[in-house]
């Protein structure tokens, strides 16, 4: 079985590819030097030419604030690009799984978001990964689109990893705290991700569709910064004392954001058995993991 994953140095991707030595697979990782999506001519000699079963396509602009300014570009990689991936594997017959987002809600609801909730973007990122998972829907039935929330891990650009960065330089940090979500380590949504592609390799026809998958439970950017430091220190000495909330409109940025864009993961669980892990318990376990990669780059 042979596997085309796309977007290969994003934070999912990285994850993904270390994985998948835990499953029976053989895996063609490229990155966006190696397949710009942007690119159709590209994207149908890859697909056509590789003798691959599935698609996993992890590739994205995800700069929600630079997104703004530049929405040709958002919207050639977000909402074409995934469009190209889908016809071509519509052509030959093979399934895709694709990674959306959160933001494609607009944060009014005070309930967890269902996967049939309206869509209504508040910024150019949101509107174009809806846009991505329409032109999906549109032209391929076998596809599974995960959405997913806040996402961190150990490779790439992420808040815990700012947190970590401005903790060893400053004694007061200011973080929002009426912006709700579900963190979301990368290693969980690539183990996610890696047993709805064995269920499709199994043979499973029946699942087709959109699911949500995040961390379990509710954080604000503020609690989620409190515990990292909570749970770092055991780890690494900080010069951050103090952990102060602000309100949105004190901490301006270019996009908008959803101030509670909480996901129901009901039905994952009722159609594949996955149940995400508390939130916590998956940033400790970054943390830890993080901790002993850096102690043995150290040694070496
Ligand atoms: N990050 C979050 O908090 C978050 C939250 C919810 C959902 N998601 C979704 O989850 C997925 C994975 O996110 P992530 O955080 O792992 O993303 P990421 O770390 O930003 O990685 C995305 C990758 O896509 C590559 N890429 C950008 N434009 C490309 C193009 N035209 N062709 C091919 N590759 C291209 C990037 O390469 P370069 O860096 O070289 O451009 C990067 O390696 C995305 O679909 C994202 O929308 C993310």
């Amino acid at each position: 079985m042979r596997i085309l994953l796309i977007g290969a140095n994003g934070q999912i991707g990285w994850e993904l590819i270390r994985k998948c030595t835990d499953y029976d697979i053989d895996i063609i990782a490229l990155n966006h030097q190696e397949l710009d999506i942007t690119d159709p001519a590209a994207v149908r000699n890859v697909i056509f030419h590789t003798e691959i079963s599935l698609v996993i396509n992890t590739a994205a602009y995800t700069a929600v604030d630079r997104a703004e300014a530049e929405p040709r570009i958002v919207f050639a990689v977000n909402r074409d690009g995934p469009g190209y991936l889908a016809s071509c594997c519509s052509e030959i017959d093979i399934p895709l799984i694709h990674i959306s987002t959160d933001y494609v809600f607009d944060g009014r609801k005070t309930t967890p978001y269902i996967e049939t909730d309206v869509l209504s973007p508040l910024g150019i990122y949101g509107k174009s990964k809806a846009e991505g998972e329409i032109e999906i829907a549109k032209r391929l039935k076998k596809y599974i689109i995960l959405r997913t929330a806040w996402l961190y891990g150990i490779h790439g650009t992420n808040f815990v990893k700012t947190m970590l960065h401005l903790g060893r330089k400053q004694d007061v940090i200011r973080v929002v705290s009426d912006q709700y979500g579900c963190p979301t380590y990368a290693a969980d949504a690539a183990e996610t991700i890696l047993n709805i592609m064995t269920e499709i390799i199994k043979g499973r026809d029946d699942a087709w569709g959109l699911y949500h998958y995040c961390g379990e439970g509710v954080v604000s950017w503020h609690g989620f910064a409190e515990a990292v430091f909570e749970l770092a220190r055991k780890y690494d000495s900080f010069e951050v004392k103090k952990v102060i909330n602000i309100p949105t409109d004190e901490y301006f940025t270019p996009a908008k954001r959803p101030a509670y864009s909480v996901l129901d993961c009901t039905l994952i669980n009722q159609k594949f058995g996955i149940r995400p892990r508390p939130w916590r318990d998956s940033l400790a376990e970054m943390l830890a993991r993080r901790a002993r990669l850096n102690a043995s780059c150290r040694e070496r």
